[in-house]
């Protein structure tokens, strides 16, 4: 806990819980991209994490932990930065902080709210209005590939998650090298490669979370 109150300390549980819930992001949208593949496959991976019954309640625990952990870590890292420097500058410059380390503070903020509303949308299927077929998944019935092809039928369903995942993609550009640096990977031997896992990671969610609703919209995923 002594370490914790540290910035330091508040910096490494972000890296840590920001590891684990940028995996589940990753391997998210590669099981996601299986839609390319046809209803079958994206159906049957679906069944496939259903049938991990308490072994998916348990993953679920830890990335709701891991996300509570991020936000609050961020939160406090802001308000200790705010406290540091109540007043602001009259003309505010920016140095050697990039876009993308500028947004971390709004962006954090979008994406929790993103998820919040992609749960409700594809997972429990509440709050949103139901485009005709949409089967929820506590009916029993598993058809995971047509709730996502007719929620994305409605454009600005398909905006607002583009919109969310581009956030994410800056989001994960400055947060992917952070945590490299937060662990210790801080030499200049290193900085390259932090540079490149950033670019090539956040260039992968971009790309693979737009590429679904705008196939839909397309009309090149087509419901069955
Ligand atoms: C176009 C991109 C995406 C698609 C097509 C997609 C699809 C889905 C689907 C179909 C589910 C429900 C699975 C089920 O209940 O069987 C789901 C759940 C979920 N998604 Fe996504 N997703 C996308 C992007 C994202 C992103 C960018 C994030 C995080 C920032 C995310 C976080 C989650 C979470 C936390 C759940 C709940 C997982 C669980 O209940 O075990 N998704 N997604």
């Amino acid at each position: 806990m002594r370490f914790y109150t540290t910035s330091v300390g508040k910096k490494i549980v972000m890296a840590i819980s920001g590891f684990i819930v940028f995996g589940f992001v990753v391997i998210h949208l590669v099981g996601n991209l299986q839609i390319f593949f046809g209803p079958e496959t994206l159906n049957r991976y679906a069944e496939m994490l259903q049938g991990l019954g308490g072994a998916l309640w348990l993953f679920r625990a830890l990335l709701l932990l891991s996300i509570v952990l991020h936000i609050v870590a961020a939160t406090q890292v802001t308000l200790q930065s705010w406290q540091a420097r109540p007043k602001g500058y009259a003309v505010t410059r920016y140095r050697t902080t990039s876009y993308a380390a500028r947004t971390m503070r709004w962006g954090g903020p979008l994406i929790a709210l993103f998820v919040v509303y992609h749960i409700l949308h594809l997972t429990t299927g509440g709050l949103h209005p139901r485009p005709a077929g949409f089967i929820s998944q506590a009916g029993g019935t598993i058809n995971v590939y047509n709730n996502v092809v007719y929620g994305f039928q409605i454009w600005w369903t398909s905006a607002l998650y583009i919109i969310a995942i581009l956030a994410l993609c800056l989001h994960l550009y400055h947060g992917v090298s952070s945590m490299m640096q937060s662990v210790g990977l801080n030499h200049p031997r290193w900085n390259q490669w932090r540079r490149f896992a950033a670019v090539f990671f956040s260039l992968f969610v971009a790309a693979a979370g737009v590429s679904i609703p705008l196939a839909v919209l397309l009309g090149l995923v087509q419901p069955v």
